[in-house]
């Protein structure tokens, strides 16, 4: 049942008194907590299992709310909100020297984004301070787009589920750096570059490890870590890797696919929709349903275009978004 006044008002009962409500965005389901309250976000960071040096996304409701939890709210990030938010965009700006240090895994700068969701817009209005909302699963593995899948990670006791029904987008927002010259992408997802260039009027720029980057510390720690990832062993596989992909596995293989392959007794296929935005929605519950089924292997065919090792120049930009989380969650065939 999604959740109407009185399930808000439980919420916001329970953040007050330092507790955690997941809840709905347009991206996936958050695991929220009070920012300001130093042990609510602890307990978050412990339910999740997630390392202190991966910081935590901040949710507030509007803009007034970001430049509450950052000590500079730029022109970029003035020009980025307005044009994308509510929305799946999470702007990475200087932090407040009052915002506590587990927030931002002690760095200089705090992640912040308000989400697309009804829901969760009331809750934050109503509550009036932001709330962090790391993805509500456990570390390293499938974000959650439905409430089911958040209660099933979770004892009930210790976790306030705010059911919204399944989350449109899919997969999580775009994480994007502004700097002085350009704009660094650190997490790509449903909001493009070229979408973020047009408002900037700067170039944008994927983050890289590379040497330009230098010595000191990643620019966005939760990139490296294994992500997304099933239960079962994952490979992501195309065209040249089908004969004898099945035979190989030595056991029953889900296929997640959006091409209708009709397969041998004992495998199964997970059929995917073929646009970009509807197989992002699906993706997270096309990988869960597999890893229910306990196979072997999944198989996950890549389902872009041209069903090469990557999307290609001119394919629409959210299979790059695509691309990056099943790289995370599968290995190559
Ligand atoms: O769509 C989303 O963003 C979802 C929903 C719930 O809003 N949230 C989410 O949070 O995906 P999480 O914690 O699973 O991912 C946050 C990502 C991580 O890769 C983290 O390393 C990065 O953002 N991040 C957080 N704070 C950062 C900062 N100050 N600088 C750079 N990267 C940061
Ligand atoms: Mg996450």
């Amino acid at each position: 049942m999604t959740a109407g006044p009185e399930q808000i008002a439980e919420a916001l009962d329970r953040l007050a008194r330092g507790g955690v409500v997941a809840f709905p965005t347009e991206t996936v389901y958050g695991l929220g907590a009070d920012a300001f309250n130093e042990a609510a976000v602890r307990r978050v960071f412990e339910l999740k299992g997630r390392p202190a040096h991966n910081p935590l996304i901040v949710h507030v409701a509007d803009e007034a709310g970001a430049r509450r939890v950052s000590s500079e709210w730029p022109e970029a990030a003035r020009r980025l909100a307005a044009a994308f938010w509510p929305g799946p965009l999470t702007i990475v700006v200087p932090r407040a020297p009052d915002l506590p240090d587990i927030v931002t895994a002690g760095g200089p700068t705090v992640a912040v984004r308000a989400p697309a969701h009804h829901i969760t817009l009331a809750l934050l209005q109503a509550y009036g301070r932001p709330l962090v909302g790391p993805s509500a699963n456990p570390s390293g593995r499938i974000s959650p787009t439905t409430a089911d899948h958040v209660r099933a990670s979770f004892p009930s006791e210790a976790v306030y589920v705010l059911d919204g029904g399944p989350c449109r987008g899919g997969i999580e927002s775009t994480v994007v750096a502004p700097e002085a010259d350009r704009a660094v992408i650190l997490r790509p997802g449903l909001v493009a570059p070229d979408q973020i260039a047009r408002v900037l009027g700067l170039p944008v720029v994927p983050a890289t490890r590379s040497a330009d980057h230098g010595p000191g510390p990643l620019p966005s720690p939760g990139m490296l870590e294994a992500h997304y990832a099933p239960q079962a062993p994952a490979v992501l596989f195309g065209p040249e890797h089908w004969p004898g992909l099945l035979a190989r596995a030595g056991g029953p293989v889900v296929v997640i696919s959006p091409d209708l392959r009709s397969l041998p007794e004992g495998h199964s296929l997970v059929l995917m929709p073929t646009g970009p935005r509807e197989y992002a929605s699906r993706l997270y519950s096309g990988l869960r349903e597999a890893d229910e089924l306990a196979p072997a292997l999944i198989a996950v065919e890549r389902p872009w275009p041209r069903r090469g090792p990557t999307p290609e120049p001119g394919d629409d930009p959210v299979w790059w978004a695509i691309a990056d989380r099943l790289a995370r969650a599968t290995r190559p065939a």
